[in-house]
């Protein structure tokens, strides 16, 4: 008969094999190879607290660690598959070893369960994928300084998607700049929430081995040690969760910017092209060019709050300790991590190459009332109140509409059949650029 551990890591107490139906269940649908590296890497540590315990000799630990690495080699170049026949990452580990170094390769799970073992897999790739996030999160950040720097022209600023005030292009862009400065913060938090080893808690109730947990927090860059408490430290998903919330604001603003492509590329706006590589075309109709791009980083934001909902549903009603309902986590975090660097990516290379067109800007500016308000407030300098100020503004943009002129067209006798306050410095007062120079607007340049 086959022995148990040529197949799974579990065989011992069953009476029958497992159904195919269970087999693929368990462990198809969702491939975990980008954990190898990990398990391999939280094995290393594993083994090399064996040896200082004195669970292993250090000839022992030696061959362990060589078959661990080399198994890494393996996997690396192709010439060993993680395939379906394997339960999981750590099944596919610790069988190959076992047929590579023969007896001494059953003792790598000594006082270690795969409990604890997976959430350390997991503990390490996200830390390691959230660093790489943030460095994309700075890539961005660097363009949009840099795009904004290179784009000083005014243009409407809005509310209710009305047009509002005149801001700048740039002033506009750092908006997002902050944005992601603050994703960047959270994810750094969650990073240093999350800095705990669960590598030693066991299944759920640590283990009767003299292990030193510090030892392989401190060998796997766990800056927090160990985790204080066992059941916790196999059951805890939060750093899974905290991850994906933190990537869900960050999609929700990257789709707001990306909602904003969309629009200022319109015919509507035209305040904006995108580069031909970064745009798709029609089938049908030979003259579109459509923002995919953009498009597409709106829509994928959706999977990414559904990744996020996936894993709280799941972790939602389980009780301590371990369920398999945890090994969700995987599909979830993988698929939001994959759209939330594909998206950065995507938007850095659209902001990056776009062409913004100064004089559209201008134009829309210029068929706004965008300087409504600041003649309401040279009202007030001339000693009107505001709410009175605001009144008769009122008054001259419907005038305005009914005559078709902008408000820095009307004469100065058209003025003054508003108020008797206006005189002829009204109008460099509410001139647009001027207006960009006065109180804190400056800021704005
Ligand atoms: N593949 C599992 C996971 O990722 C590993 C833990 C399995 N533990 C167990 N008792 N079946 O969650």
């Amino acid at each position: 008969m086959e022995q148990a551990y040529e197949k799974c890591l579990w065989g011992g107490r069953f009476r029958q094999d497992e159904d195919q139906l269970m087999q693929r269940f368990n462990s198809g649908g969702f491939r975990t190879e980008w954990l190898v590296g990990p398990d391999i890497q939280g094995s290393l540590a594993h083994v090399a607290m064996q040896v200082k315990c004195g669970m292993l000799t250090p000839e022992e630990g030696e061959i362990l660690t060589e078959g661990l690495k080399s198994i890494l080699h393996q996997f690396q170049t192709g010439q060993l598959v993680f395939g379906p026949e394997y339960e999981d990452v750590h099944t596919f580990v610790e069988l190959n070893l076992i047929r590579q170094v023969g007896e001494v390769g059953k003792k790598l799970h000594t006082a270690r369960s795969r409990n604890d073992q997976c959430n350390v897999d997991m503990k390490l790739y996200v830390k390691e994928q959230t660093a790489w996030v943030i460095a994309q999160i700075d890539r961005f950040r660097e363009t949009l300084q840099h795009t904004a720097e290179a784009n000083p022209w005014i243009m409407p600023g809005y509310t209710h998607l009305q047009r509002a005030q005149v801001v700048t292009m740039k002033h506009h862009l750092l908006a997002y700049y902050e944005m992601l400065g603050r994703d960047k913060k959270r994810l750094q938090s969650a990073l240093e929430i999350m800095d705990e080893s669960p590598l030693g808690c066991g299944a759920l109730a640590g283990t009767t081995h003299e292990i030193d947990r510090a030892y392989t927090a401190e060998l796997l860059g766990f800056a927090g040690g160990p985790c204080k408490n066992f059941l916790d430290g196999v059951s805890d998903r939060d750093f899974v969760l905290e991850t994906m919330a933190d990537f869900s604001i960050l999609m929700m603003h990257l789709s707001r910017l990306a909602e904003e492509l969309v629009l200022w590329t319109s015919a509507e706006f035209g305040f904006v092209t995108l580069d031909d590589r970064y745009t798709t075309g029609s089938s049908i109709m030979p003259q579109k060019k459509n923002s995919d791009g953009a498009e597409l980083v709106r829509g994928r934001t959706g999977r990414v709050y559904g990744d996020l909902l996936t894993l709280l549903c799941a972790m939602k009603g389980l009780p301590l300790a371990y369920n398999k309902d945890m090994q969700e986590d995987k599909s979830a975090f993988y698929d939001a991590l994959k759209v939330v660097s594909g998206s950065l990516q995507m938007m850095e290379r659209m902001i990056a190459t776009m062409k913004v067109k100064p004089e559209v800007l201008r134009q829309a500016v210029r068929k706004g009332f965008l300087n409504a308000t600041e003649v309401a407030d040279y009202l007030v300098k001339k000693g009107v109140p505001f709410r009175d100020a605001h009144g008769i503004v009122g008054k001259i943009v419907i005038y305005c509409e009914d005559v078709g002129k902008a408000i820095e067209d009307l004469s100065l006798a058209e003025l003054k059949q508003f108020s008797d306050c206006f005189g002829e410095d009204i109008y460099p007062y509410i001139d647009y650029d001027n207006i960009l120079q006065k109180g804190i607007k400056k800021e704005m340049l």
